[in-house]
């Protein structure tokens, strides 16, 4: 059958979306590996592996030095192998070497530091003279790296016994605490693990960023069955958006009720036919909820099929573009308003491949910074793996310390 060259085009983009709801590649970016293949000769019916899920890998974000310090002695054991890169060599490394015990072994990395004329480092804290002399320990091993690029040439060396933990300081190690840097940091080192068949049982990350997105980033199954409790109709406490992490068009659309409330102003990114766009609308009335998607004739149709609904062709990584569309839409509020929507709603496919984490991170960022939403739900395997494995500790303390009647015992 001959078709013309728009018609080729449409049935491209068609097929783009139905790979997007079709398949979710099970081997993606190492954030989200949180299910490795099982060992050798182990039984592996699709079945059974759907049921054998392996647990997650922890990424547990600390931010301050005496929340760090409790977290290390959780999820420390004795004769654990532990790398901890950016060490200050102060208390959170005589925390490690605590916690293993003779038994165990440290690595800790840190990058050469210049020193400063009254004999501190750039950072101010360490004194590695001192940590080095006192300790009298002898289950670790100091490397400082000439760049930060080489520490990878530790995993190296550690090929036949790989870590158990591994500890980052994000803002001593990488001089800035940069989620994007650190969260890929953490992925090549749990990939490299799992490469070589060794499953790290966590990893404790120092840093306010990681923290902060580990307290927005919320799991759609989990938030629909109670396990996780959030008011997603109102700010998170920095005032930066949610991320509502879903699988599967299904729980993507079954997320509206948690999230929208009666006059939010609603914006769905790759909306293809409308179908959800048409059901945020209703949700968000008196509000509503514009379309847009990347396809010319997949809004043709969109429009077609939701005549009184709003919709318009644009990239989804162009949010000014999304800032134009709503002042060009029934959602623009008094003129020269500049706010930009409540909720984002995003569907555009392609977001998990070897890169889906950091790509939808990306995205989620530039969204965040430019429309201000309250709140983005997005449907992407590898964010939603991301969701599974990243914690914020302070949620966990608070929750532990948490008395039968919901009011907080007084900390230890
Ligand atoms: C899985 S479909 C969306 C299904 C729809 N959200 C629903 O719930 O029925 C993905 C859509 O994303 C669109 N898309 C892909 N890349 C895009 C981009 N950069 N910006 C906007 N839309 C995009 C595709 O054209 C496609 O229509």
């Amino acid at each position: 059958m001959l078709c013309s060259l728009s018609q080729a085009r449409s049935l491209r983009l068609v097929l783009i979306c139905f790979i997007g709801i079709s398949f979710c590649p099970q081997r993606s970016f190492p954030l989200s590996l949180s299910s490795p293949s099982p060992p050798p000769g182990a039984s592996t019916s699709p079945r059974k592996k759907h049921q054998q899920r392996v647990k997650p890998i922890p990424y547990v974000a600390t931010t301050s030095t005496v929340e760090h310090s409790r977290c290390l002695t959780q999820y420390l054991r004795e004769g654990d192998k532990v790398l901890e890169l950016g060490t200050q060599l102060d208390a959170s490394s005589t925390n490690i070497l605590n916690a293993i015990g003779s038994t165990g072994h440290a690595t800790l990395v840190d990058v050469k530091r210049t020193e400063t004329k009254s004999g501190r480092t750039s950072q101010g804290t360490r004194d590695r003279d001192k940590f080095l002399a006192n300790d009298g320990a002898t289950n670790y091993k100091f490397i400082e790296l000439e760049q930060f690029s080489n520490w990878r040439m530790v995993l190296d060396a550690n090929q036949d016994s790989p870590f158990d933990v591994m500890v980052l300081d994000a803002t001593a190690m990488l001089g800035n605490d940069l989620e994007l840097t650190a969260l890929s940091v953490i992925s090549e080192f749990v990939d490299d693990c799992l490469r070589r068949n060794h499953r790290p049982r966590a990893v404790v990350v120092k840093s306010k960023a990681i923290s902060s997105l580990a307290r927005r980033v919320v799991h759609a199954q989990r938030l629909m069955d109670g396990t996780v409790e959030r008011n997603l109709k109102s700010r998170s406490r920095d005032g930066r958006p949610y991320i509502v992490t879903s699988v599967g068009v299904e729980e993507y659309r079954r997320t509206i009720p948690h999230v929208v409330q009666q006059g939010d102003k609603i914006v769905e990114v790759g909306c293809f036919s409308g179908v959800t766009t048409a059901l945020l609308h209703a949700a968000a009335s008196p509000g509503g909820c514009i379309g847009c998607d990347i396809g010319p004739k997949i809004i043709e149709r969109a429009k077609k099929e939701h005549p009184d609904m709003e919709f318009f062709v644009g990239d989804a990584w162009k949010s000014l573009d999304l800032l134009r569309m709503k002042s060009r839409s029934n959602l623009q509020g008094a003129p020269g308003d500049l706010d930009g929507y409540d909720v984002i709603y995003a569907d555009i496919g392609g977001l998990s491949g070897p890169d889906g984490t950091l790509e939808s991170l990306s995205l989620l960022n530039g969204l965040g910074y430019a429309l201000e939403p309250r709140c983005v739900v997005i449907k992407s395997l590898c964010m939603r793996r991301l969701a599974s494995s990243l914690r914020a500790y302070s949620d966990d303390w608070e929750k532990g310390n948490r008395n039968r009647d919901g009011k907080f015992a007084a900390h230890k």
